[in-house]
């Protein structure tokens, strides 16, 4: 199945230069988004995943059905000012524009494994915030997985040490 066939490229959205890609045509077809959860589920079965973790909103999309698929938890990365027990908190740039990202502090004990889980990778500055918030909490990070890597913005190169799977490279 070739995923790329399903993701909608979008000129100049959200501002001129950016080619958006938008995942809500592949995400409107059940067997293709099914076969993506799958690809990423059988890539981490079996490497003892306590939890995964993905920022709001698309790593929703992503993360909580491929914690749902390896039957562990999920933890939600959230933008500042929307979860209501303790938090930690972190800034971070994004391909456009600024954000802070927030977990409970509960979310993860030191020593479990997590993995993150994201529609896309970047600049990679939502992952390198994710990965200083999982760490300032003590979780063993297994790996990073995104649907879409944009290889020309060198996200990657901020995510050093990480294990990173792209199902689809623009
Ligand atoms: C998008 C995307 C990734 C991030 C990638 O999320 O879903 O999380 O940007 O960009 P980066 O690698 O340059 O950080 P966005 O912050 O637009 O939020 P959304 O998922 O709520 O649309």
């Amino acid at each position: 199945m070739n995923l790329k066939e399903h993701i909608r490229v979008v000129p100049d959205f959200p501002q001129p230069g950016i080619r958006f890609k938008d995942i809500t045509t592949l995400l409107n077809n059940g067997p293709v988004y099914k076969e993506v959860i799958d690809r990423l589920a059988n890539h981490y079965r079996g490497q003892g995943i306590d939890l995964v973790a993905g920022p709001e909103a698309r790593g929703f999309v992503i993360g909580a059905p491929l914690a749902y698929a390896l039957g562990v938890g999920f933890v939600p990365i959230r933008k500042s000012g929307k979860l209501p027990g303790e938090t930690i908190e972190a800034g971070y740039d994004l391909e456009y524009g600024k954000d802070k990202l927030a977990m409970h502090k509960d979310s993860i004990r030191p020593g479990q494994k997590v993995l993150i889980a994201d529609d896309l990778l970047a600049t990679g500055g939502t992952i390198s915030t994710t990965i200083n918030l999982i760490r300032q909490l003590g979780g063993d990070i297994v790996g990073a997985a995104f649907l879409i890597e944009l290889t020309y913005l060198n996200g990657k190169d901020k995510l050093e040490g990480i294990d990173v799977l792209s199902l689809v490279q623009y």
